[in-house]
C-alpha cells in the first residue's frame, strides 16, 4: 500500500488536515481496504518528509470520526466497513412530471417562456457596483424584520408615483417571492373557514400555497373584462385573489367600472381583494392602468408586486401592501415572522433605485420590451395569420395565443418542441380543468433577442402547419 498524498506547504490549510483529508477519501474509495494497518506515524513521518506530529494529528482525527481504531502496540487499522457506504450514492425516484428530458427538450431552439427576462440589457456594471457598496459590515447582522426601511421607503415612493398605490413604508412587507409574502399575508388574514376566491384560469403558484395551507378554492369564471362579479358573489367567498392590470394568464384589464363594482362587493360583503400586479410596469400601447388600491378608500385591498419581472426573478423579492386592519394584525405579532430576502440584497437594490437607476433601467426595458412585444405580434400577424388570435397583448412578458387547431394545448406544445420551440399551455392555471375552445399557447418574449423572435415564430408555424383548421372558422373562445 502506497501512500502518496500531494501536500501544499503552500496551501492555507494546514499539512495535518491535507494528510486526514486524502486518507479518509481513500479509505471511504477502498484505496486502502477495511482493516489494513496504516504505516506507523513514525515511518509515514519519514515517508512523506514532514514531522511526525503533522501524522499523529491526521490520525487522531479519523479516530475521532472513527475511521480507524488504534490498537495498543500494534498501530493504527482501517475500521471493518461491512458494505462500501460511500460508493452508491442514495437513489431517490423522480416524481412523475419531473422525468429526464426528452430528445427532443434537450434540443430547444427558441424558449418562448413567459418568465425569462432580457439579460443582455440587464446593468451588470452598475449594479455590481452597489452590490459591493452594500458589503459592509454595518449590514452584516440580522436586519429590520419587515424589510430594511429605506428599501420600504424606496418602494413606497415608486409605487405611489408609478402605481398610484396610496402607501406609506410603514404598510409594505418584503418577503421572498409571490408565494412566500402571500404565506404571511394568509397567516395574517386567519384561516377560520375562509375561501378564497380565484380567477379561473388563474396563477397556480399562489394557488398551491392557498390550497396548501388549508383554505377553501373558489374558482371564478373570467369574462372578457376579468373576473365574473355575479359568480364571485355566489361563491360565497370573503377573499379574492386577482390580477386585474394583466389578467395571469389570460392577459386581459379590468376596466374601471369593473373594479369600482369589485371594491363594492368588497365593501357590502367585508371582502378582501388581493391584488397582484406582477408585471405592472410594462405596458406598452395606452396609458399605464393604475393599481385598483389607489382607488379603494377603504383598507379592503391588498396590493402585491414583485421585482420579478422588472428586475429579475434571481433576486427574489416581492412585497405587500398592508392596509390598516391587518397592518394592526402584523405589528402585533411582527416578532414571529422573520425576514426571508437577504440583507445585502435588499441594500442592494435600496441603493440602486435611491440612485435613480431604477427608473432608469424601468424606462429602457419598456423600450426593449415594447419592441420585441410589437415584433411578435407582427410576426405571428405575418406567419400565422387567420390561423391564430392574440389576446391579452400590450403588456407584461407575455402574451395568448388561440390557435385555429383541433389538437389539445398539449399536443401542440409537444409538436412545437419536436422542431424545437418551446412554448407553454395554460393547462396547469385551470384548477377545475379547462373548457372546451381553440387552445391556447402562452409565449412570453422577454429572454428572446429580436431575431430569435421572428425565427422562433416561423419555426413554429412551421411545426404547427399540418394541424391547422379552416382559416375561415370563428375562433372559439374561452370566455364569455
Ligand atoms: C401572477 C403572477 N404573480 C407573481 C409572479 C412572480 O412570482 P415571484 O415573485 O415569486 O417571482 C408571477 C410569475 O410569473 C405571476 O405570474
Amino acid at each position: 500500500m502506497k501512500i502518496c498524498p500531494r501536500l501544499e506547504n503552500q496551501s492555507s490549510e494546514p499539512l495535518y488536515l491535507q494528510l486526514y483529508q486524502y486518507l479518509k477519501e481513500e479509505i471511504q474509495t477502498g484505496g486502502i481496504p477495511s482493516l489494513k494497518r496504516l504505516p506507523s506515524i513514525r515511518e509515514l513521518a519519514d515517508d512523506l518528509h514532514i514531522s511526525k506530529t503533522t501524522v499523529q494529528m491526521a490520525y487522531q482525527q479519523l479516530l475521532a470520526e472513527g475511521y480507524v481504531e488504534s490498537k495498543e502496540r500494534s498501530g493504527y487499522f482501517v475500521v471493518k466497513m461491512e458494505k462500501e457506504p460511500f460508493g452508491d450514492l442514495p437513489h431517490f425516484s423522480q416524481p412523475p412530471s419531473e422525468k429526464k428530458p426528452t430528445p427532443a427538450q434537450k434540443n430547444i431552439l427558441f424558449d418562448f417562456y413567459m418568465s425569462h427576462i432580457d439579460v443582455d440589457h440587464f446593468p451588470f456594471q452598475k449594479w455590481k457596483a452597489y452590490v459591493n457598496q452594500s458589503l459592509n459590515s454595518e449590514f452584516l447582522s440580522y436586519g429590520d424584520k419587515q424589510g430594511e426601511p429605506g428599501l420600504r421607503s424606496s418602494i413606497s415612493r415608486y409605487l405611489r408615483q408609478a402605481r398610484a398605490v396610496n402607501c406609506a413604508e410603514e404598510q409594505i412587507v418584503i418577503g421572498s417571492g409571490t408565494q412566500t409574502i402571500m404565506r404571511l399575508l394568509c397567516q395574517l388574514i386567519g384561516l377560520d373557514g375562509k375561501k378564497i376566491a380565484m380567477e379561473e384560469p388563474g396563477y397556480d403558484g399562489v394557488r398551491h400555497v392557498f390550497q396548501g395551507l388549508g383554505f377553501e378554492m373558489s374558482p371564478v369564471k373570467l369574462e372578457a373584462d376579468g373576473i365574473n362579479l355575479d359568480a364571485l358573489e355566489r361563491s360565497g367567498a370573503k377573499v379574492v385573489y386577482i390580477t386585474p392590470s394583466h389578467q395571469f394568464p389570460l392577459g386581459m384589464v379590468m376596466p374601471i367600472t369593473k373594479r369600482i363594482k369589485l371594491l363594492q362587493w368588497a365593501e357590502e360583503n367585508g371582502g378582501l381583494i388581493i391584488e397582484d400586479d406582477y408585471d405592472g410596469e410594462f405596458r406598452y400601447h395606452g396609458k399605464p392602468i393604475p393599481s385598483l388600491q389607489g382607488l379603494d378608500a377603504n383598507g379592503n385591498v391588498i396590493y402585491a408586486g414583485t421585482f420579478s419581472k422588472s428586475l429579475m426573478p434571481a433576486i427574489r423579492m416581492s412585497y405587500i401592501v398592508l392596509p390598516e386592519r391587518l397592518l394592526h394584525i402584523y405589528q402585533a405579532n411582527r416578532f414571529k415572522y422573520d425576514q426571508t430576502v437577504s440583507r445585502l440584497h435588499q441594500r442592494t437594490l435600496q441603493m440602486f433605485m435611491e440612485s435613480g437607476e431604477w427608473e432608469r433601467h424601468i424606462r429602457r426595458m419598456r423600450k426593449i420590451y415594447q419592441k420585441k412585444h410589437d415584433l411578435l405580434l407582427q410576426t405571428i400577424k405575418n406567419t400565422m395569420g387567420d390561423y391564430v388570435k392574440i389576446t391579452g397583448q400590450n403588456a407584461g412578458l407575455h402574451i395568448v395565443t388561440q390557435i385555429k387547431s383541433r389538437k389539445s394545448a398539449d399536443e401542440l406544445v409537444e409538436i412545437a418542441e419536436r422542431l424545437g420551440v418551446k412554448v407553454y399551455s395554460t393547462t396547469a392555471n385551470w384548477s377545475i380543468g379547462q373548457e372546451k375552445g381553440n387552445p391556447l399557447i402562452l409565449l412570453g418574449f422577454g429572454g428572446l433577442s429580436e431575431e430569435q423572435i421572428v425565427e422562433g415564430i416561423e419555426l413554429l408555424h412551421e411545426a404547427w402547419l399540418p394541424f391547422y383548421e379552416d382559416q375561415q372558422k370563428p375562433i372559439d373562445s374561452h370566455v364569455t
